[in-house]
């Protein structure tokens, strides 16, 4: 793919759908914040109280934390992971690919993937938009995820965010923060963390970068999305990698998403930390229905030009040229490949797409080329040159 095309879907994708442009500037890292998490396997931690249905508290007798599933994976009815997609650097020309689910007799979703570092870097999952803002109560102090990771043994490789939004479109306005997941020993890798993200530790951000001097997270209005992502960069000033970023597979297990309040007292009486039980969130019909209109206009002609599988194509492409193999050699390679997936007809007819598609590509991307990213320079030019000899001008004038 052309650079030019590749920027005009970062810049449409960016303003429609706010997930800004990373460049690669090293720089200074944030500073990582470490949450304490409490080792939770124990049932003596957590016991009911008198609270509703989905509420736990830990603690001693005095006082106590109190926490509240609003997606809990234990019961496989429920279908938690239906209210959840996949948000992976795919939506800025990467290729990394992940998916939550939940299989047959497990009390937990899986979410896994594979992150690569190719044109992006980042997975992620999060809710569909909520029909409802869901409203937590002024008690809350942020978000709990009950989870376990047993991919490999370096969690800490990987940088972990939490996102969330208070908003109910799905634009520029993005809230996130980091948290650890620390490393399980050894003899208890299938020990389930309960890690704590408090609501002050999130800041306004666009990609991976600060918006500095925006407001901070105030969630009296209501939350309307929720999410979790891996990322090779950490949130900073500037685009921040995190040195020593470990791609490839992952897994994360995970059981509940939630709120939780720190300090309960005993003597207190209980409230609720959420006023909404059943979290409801569109259908990806439904959300589809509610994109921005020019996002839908442009749908079919993005969708050819930014195919995720051609780009996918491309980097196996470029892994196999750099192994020495010729375009005939690749070529052959694949169509070999698909003669054994569909026969030898199915093989012509699928080169003969993949052609006409990338050929049909290659075109489109010229004439926006052409059309609309030569026209959107020269204007930016012509008013820079405009602005700066009207500017001259005054100055003249003033002398
Ligand atoms: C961020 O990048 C800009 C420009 O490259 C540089 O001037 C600035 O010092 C950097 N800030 C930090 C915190 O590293
Ligand atoms: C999650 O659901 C399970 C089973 O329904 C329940 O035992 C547990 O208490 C719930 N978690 C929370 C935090 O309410
Ligand atoms: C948070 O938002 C509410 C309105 O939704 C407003 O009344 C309140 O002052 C805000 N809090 C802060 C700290 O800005």
């Amino acid at each position: 793919m052309t650079v030019l095309p590749r920027l005009l879907f970062v810049l449409l994708v960016l303003q429609l759908n706010a997930i800004s442009a990373f460049s690669t500037q090293a720089s200074q890292p944030w500073g990582r914040r470490i949450f304490h998490h409490h080792p939770c396997n124990n049932p003596q931690q957590r016991t009911f109280s008198s609270l509703p249905l989905n509420v736990m508290t830990t603690g001693d007798g005095t006082s106590s934390s109190v926490y509240e599933s609003i997606f809990n994976f234990t019961d496989i009815q429920e279908n938690a992971v239906s209210k959840f997609e996949r948000i992976d650097d795919a939506i800025m020309g990467g290729i990394s690919l992940s998916s939550i689910r939940q299989l047959e007799g497990e009390d937990f979703a899986r979410w896994s993937g594979v992150c690569r570092t190719d044109g992006g870097g980042f997975c992620g999952t999060r809710t569909m938009p909520f029909e409802e803002p869901l409203k937590v109560g002024a008690n809350v102090d942020g978000f709990y995820i009950l989870c376990r990771f047993t991919s490999d043994d370096e969690p800490q490789r990987r940088v972990w965010k939490m996102t969330t939004r208070t908003e109910s479109s799905r634009g520029e306005q993005l809230y996130q923060a980091m948290f650890e997941i620390p490393p399980s020993e050894k003899d208890d890798e299938m020990e389930w963390m309960q890690i704590t993200i408090p609501f002050d530790s999130f800041a306004q951000v666009r990609g991976p970068r600060l918006v500095e001097g925006a407001p901070s997270l105030n969630v009296t209005g209501g939350l309307y999305q929720i999410g979790v992502t891996l990322s090779k960069f950490q949130i900073g000033t500037n685009v921040t990698e995190l040195p020593n970023f470990r791609a490839g597979y992952f897994e994360l297990q995970i059981k509940e998403i939630g709120v939780y309040n720190k300090e309960v007292l005993s003597t207190e009486t209980e409230t609720p930390l959420l006023e909404t039980e059943v979290v409801k969130t569109l259908s990806l019909e439904e959300a589809n229905k509610k994109r921005p209109i020019l996002l839908k206009i442009l749908s079919p002609v993005t969708n050819v030009l930014f195919s995720e599988k051609a780009r996918r194509r491309q980097s196996a492409n470029r892994i196999l040229r750099k192994r020495g193999l010729s375009r005939w050699q690749i070529f052959k390679y694949a169509f070999q490949n698909r003669v054994e997936r569909k026969g030898l007809t199915g093989a012509i007819l699928e080169s003969a797409k993949v052609a006409i598609q990338d050929s049909f590509r290659l075109l489109l991307g010229l004439t926006l080329r052409v059309l609309v990213f030569l026209p959107f320079v020269l204007t930016l030019r012509a008013i820079q040159l405009i602005s700066g000899f009207l500017s001259k001008a005054t100055k003249t004038k003033q002398a």
